[in-house]
């Protein structure tokens, strides 16, 4: 019995230590006090996770909060439950369905009509490693709203963003993105076997990619944009994971995962500090490993593939400057309206 008593100890003094030690190893709280009021944010997204907690920290903080969701009964319920815990009455539920040109477009033609100004783009909303889905207009569902749809998005609202400048874009990515590769050839899975979690990891490149071509094209707008991984922390994003979908797993590693990963609430730290720290004056074009500026992966910092990626993207989404929309199977396009957008060529 005595020599199982040193091991059980270490094991549980290191256990211990790290649940005790998760929030300051994690990242703790955004230093900044900074409020927002006056201030209009729109969060992707919204209705759970990372993003609800996002919402609740920046409608604390006083702004003007458009929470951005495919699911209305889940986003009404949300917005209510912030209004009701903040007392700021503006919290405002929005449809949004990132899996569908229509809805995105919807969403912002709404937002430029409704809004005076956009003060804070938050693109939160993703999928991860899900069946190979794919969205209402054919994309890869994970490149599809993780990446396609906040681009799409972006542009969109890109004018309102320059006339509420100084103003700030933030991108949600991942650590993940360090293992991901664009394959330009088959963006969609429909040449190769479907790999979900390769699927992800191009998703959370395309956008630290989409980040750095962003701030380039964004110099001298007061616009700015960057891109953050937010943690591990404890949502609903494993959904279409094993350790979800298997009872036993779930019921025997569950709570195990959770005391080891931070809480939403921590989880949203990173992405209120981009949005209102005043030390991110300015800043633009870089990558945050929670609140700490980091290098990339390297193929997160190739210029090159990062035009192209704009490109194709553009193409992809209807917002091609010169000539229709590519209609290549390949690239699972449908047909999508043509959008002049000189600006951003
Ligand atoms: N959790 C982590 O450890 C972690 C780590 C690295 C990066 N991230 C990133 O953090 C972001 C937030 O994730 P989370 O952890 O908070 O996950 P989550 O709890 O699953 O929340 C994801 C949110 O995205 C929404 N969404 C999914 N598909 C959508 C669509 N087609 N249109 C509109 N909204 C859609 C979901 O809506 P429904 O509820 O209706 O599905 C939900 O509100 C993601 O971009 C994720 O990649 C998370």
């Amino acid at each position: 019995m005595s020599k199982y008593i040193l091991p059980v100890s270490v094991f549980g003094t290191v256990f211990g230590s790290a649940v005790l030690l998760k929030n300051h190893v994690t990242g703790g709280r955004c230093p900044s006090k900074a409020t927002v009021t006056g201030k209009t944010v729109v969060i992707t997204g919204a209705n759970t996770g990372i993003g609800k907690e996002t919402a609740r920290e920046l409608a604390k903080r006083g702004g003007r909060i458009i929470m951005g969701c495919r699911d209305m009964e889940k986003c009404e319920t949300a917005a209510k439950e912030i209004r009701g815990k903040t007392l700021n009455p503006h919290v405002y539920a929005c449809h949004l369905d990132l899996a569908s040109i229509k809805s995105i477009r919807e969403f912002a033609e709404r937002l430029k009509k409704e809004e005076k100004r956009v003060d804070v783009l938050i693109n939160n909303a993703g999928v991860m490693r899900c069946p190979a889905w794919k969205t209402e207009d054919g994309f890869d569902m994970q490149f599809g709203v993780n990446h396609l749809g906040h681009f799409l998005l972006t542009n969109l609202l890109l004018e309102k963003l320059k006339e509420s400048a100084p103003s700030r874009v933030i991108n949600v990515s991942s650590l993940a993105h360090i293992i991901g590769n664009i394959d330009f050839e088959d963006l969609n899975w429909e040449k190769k076997k479907f790999d979900t979690k390769q699927a992800y990891c191009q998703s959370k490149l395309a956008n630290v990619l989409f980040t750095r071509e962003l701030a380039k094209r964004l110099q001298g707008t007061g616009v700015t944009v960057n891109a953050v991984h937010p943690g591990v922390v404890s949502t609903e994003l494993g959904r279409h994971t094993g350790l979800h979908q298997s009872q036993f797993s779930s019921f025997m590693l569950g709570p195990f995962f959770s005391l080891l990963v931070k809480s939403p609430e921590l989880g949203a730290q990173p992405s209120v500090f981009l949005a209102v720290s005043e030390e991110m004056e300015g800043v633009t074009g870089r990558y945050y490993d929670v609140m700490t500026e980091k290098e990339p992966a390297a193929q997160a910092l190739d210029d090159e593939v990062a035009r192209r990626l704009w490109e194709v993207s553009s193409r992809l989404v209807g917002l091609q400057e010169d000539g229709p929309p590519s209609s290549s199977k390949t690239e699972g396009v449908s047909e999508p309206e043509l959008v002049q957008t000189p600006e951003l060529a």
